[in-house]
């Protein structure tokens, strides 16, 4: 064992693993694409100001979750939790408006978070996300839900709910806090540590309480206490949805666990995956930029868990194939039959051939062992008889057949039986 080890709470992603990867990746980026949605990468870094402001002083992410620490100027950074706070940062940074209103934009990378690793909690996890800056229009918010709806779907996961709510304006929003906490008071002493410390703090978060579920039972609704306005704009996100044919269920206790919401929150639950079922979360933010320094603008996102979406794949056994196979292990014999194998792969890969060239000094049965290991669909063989003859042997892996040809046509004849599969 080496004496270098992982930190807790992060994982090496290899081998078999990475097909779920790139499934998951390239299916969010062609469905973004669909959506008319562009990428925006920020840092992995920022000052640690931009998140105790932007997520909130009160929530567990700034609290107790943040990875930060002083640079050799002793300024404070912080390794980014999230990446709402980052891509609103950019929007006002760079100005982003002057290239339109709406921007939609998406990115897809890792957030750091100092939380108990168990699974589907991790301290280094991917998300994909999306934001759109500029518009309060609950369509908006429709179409947010509907792509991650599309997108599930598109992966072929199946037990999944969309649960969405409306959690007011910041001002509706202090009256109900005053309602709850005269409920919750005479419960408080027999609720549990974190409850009687949010009770305080974060009263809302007592809702989503995984420990005090019946005393959150039984609190009055947020939906009985929204101002007009963010109660149209449920009203109208319900009927986009419904017109979207978004099948979702309107749940009062998703509250979310960071401070920028406003109106809209919503969350994508698995059934398969116990504690940690929250595959999806978002919602809208109309006051975030303002805050930031920025002009007033309205803003909505959602960012799905990558690590947790995997295990909700696999948890539904859903067959993922690996795309980067290969289709042709080109093998030799001698210096003459290198050659050509050289000559052979550079024609094969510029004809978009996915070529594993030989590149070890093995025999040819060691190469074709070699082929087999790498699930390779065809093995051409440059030996010294080929050579000699100007062909090529073409093996057919999966049903062992064999045949020889002229070494001028073999990229023609191989770009052929591809596409004959
Ligand atoms: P969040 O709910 O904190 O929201 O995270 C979104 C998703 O990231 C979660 O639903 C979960 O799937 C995944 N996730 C969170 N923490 C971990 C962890 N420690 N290990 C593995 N997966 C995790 C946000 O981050 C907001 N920025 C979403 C948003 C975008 N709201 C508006 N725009």
């Amino acid at each position: 064992m080496s004496t270098y080890t992982r930190i807790k709470g992060t994982k090496d992603i290899f081998g078999e693993e990475v097909k779920y990867w790139e499934y998951i990746e390239n299916t969010a980026k062609k469905l973004f694409k669909i959506y008319g949605y562009k990428e925006i990468r920020t840092p992995l870094i920022e000052k640690t100001e931009l998140f105790s402001r932007g997520i909130g002083q009160e929530t567990d992410i700034v609290q107790k979750e943040m990875y930060t620490f002083d640079d050799k100027k002793g300024r404070s950074l912080t390794l980014r939790p999230e990446g709402t706070a980052s891509v609103a940062r950019a929007y006002i940074e760079n100005s982003l408006i002057t290239f339109g209103s709406p921007q939609k934009l998406f990115y897809i990378g890792p957030m750091f978070r100092y939380e108990k690793p168990q699974a589907g909690r991790y301290r280094e996890f991917y998300q994909i996300g999306a934001e759109i800056f500029g518009t309060d229009h609950p369509l908006a918010d429709a179409e947010l839900i509907t792509f991650v709806y599309d997108f599930f779907n598109k992966l072929k996961l199946s037990n999944f709910k969309v649960k969405i709510n409306n959690i007011g304006t910041f001002e509706s929003r202090e009256k109900y806090k005053e309602v709850l906490k005269t409920y919750y008071q005479p419960l408080l002493p027999n609720l549990c540590e974190d409850c009687q410390r949010r009770f305080n703090t974060n009263i809302m978060r007592l809702l989503d309480c995984k420990i005090d579920v019946e005393a959150a039972k039984n609190a009055p609704s947020i939906l009985d206490y929204l101002d007009e306005e963010s109660r149209e704009h449920f009203n109208n996100l319900q009927k986009y949805l419904k017109a979207y044919n978004v099948p979702y269920q309107v749940d009062p206790k998703i509250v979310r666990g960071l401070d920028y919401y406003t109106k809209t929150a919503f969350e994508v639950e698995h059934s398969d995956m116990g504690e940690q079922a929250v595959i999806a979360g978002g919602g809208r933010y109309d006051d975030l930029v303002e805050q930031l320094g920025g002009p007033k603008t309205p803003g909505v996102g959602f960012a799905i868990g990558i690590e947790r979406v995997i295990e909700a794949l696999k948890r539904e056994n859903v067959e993922v194939e690996s795309e980067s196979k290969i289709d042709v292990y080109v093998a030799f014999q001698g210096e003459k039959g290198e050659m050509a194998a050289v000559t052979l792969s550079k024609e094969l890969r510029k004809k978009g051939i996915n070529t594993y060239l030989n590149i070890s000094k093995r025999n040819l049965s060691g190469q074709f062992k070699h082929a087999n290991r790498l699930n390779a669909k065809y093995v051409v063989v440059i030996g010294e008889e080929e050579i000699s003859r100007d062909i090529v042997t073409i093996k057919n892996m999966k049903s062992g057949e064999q045949t020889q040809i002229e070494r001028n046509w073999v990229s023609e004849i191989i770009v052929e039986k591809l596409r004959e599969e």
